[in-house]
């Protein structure tokens, strides 16, 4: 596996698998603020000179300064073999040097297997109702840095 920063044709290709990497549409999609704005944060894995999986995320300004994950993706056929925790550790690694201190990721209620990969990742999990507005329920993944 080979981590490295996306370009706008690994952007282009994570538009169009993204349903069939999620099984349907996902309620959250592949922004272009997070190539074009946010670019220096995203990372993809290629294995074989194909992509394997990606992380879009960013590092924000406030405090406590945090290395948010806003998607991750891995192909049906390259997971569970470490793919999504290596692109983590990178981006965690990343994060801090940059002076963030909290690891941060969400996800839509339903989602059994992000749930269980954030656990195995030792992030705290807590369930927020209203976490993205009334009656819109998420999964709050946040883990110090330090550890
Ligand atoms: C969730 C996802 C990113 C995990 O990627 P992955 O590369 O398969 O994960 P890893 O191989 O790094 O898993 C590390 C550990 O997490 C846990 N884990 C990962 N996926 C799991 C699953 N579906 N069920 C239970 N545990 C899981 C395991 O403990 C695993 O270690 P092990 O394989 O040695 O048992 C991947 O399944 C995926 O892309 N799902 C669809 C998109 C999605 O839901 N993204 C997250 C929300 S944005």
């Amino acid at each position: 596996m080979h981590i490295r920063g996306i370009t706008k044709a690994d952007f282009d290709e994570i538009v169009s698998v993204m349903d069939q990497w999620w099984g349907g549409p996902s309620g959250l999609r592949p922004e272009p603020y997070f190539f074009y704005e946010f670019g220096h944060h995203a990372l993809v894995a290629e294995e074989e000179g194909a992509l394997a999986g990606f992380l879009l995320g960013f590092v924000s300004d406030r405090e406590p300064r945090t290395a948010y994950v806003h998607l991750v993706g891995i192909s049906p056929n390259h997971r569970r073999r470490g793919i999504a925790r290596g692109l983590y550790e990178e981006f965690a690694r990343r994060g801090s040097a940059l002076g963030a201190t909290t690891l941060k990721a969400i996800t839509t209620v339903g989602n059994e297997g992000s749930v269980e990969f954030h656990r195995a990742m030792r992030f705290e999990v807590e369930h927020s109702p209203d976490y993205a507005g009334p009656s819109r329920a998420r999964y709050v993944f946040t883990r110090a840095l330090s550890d």
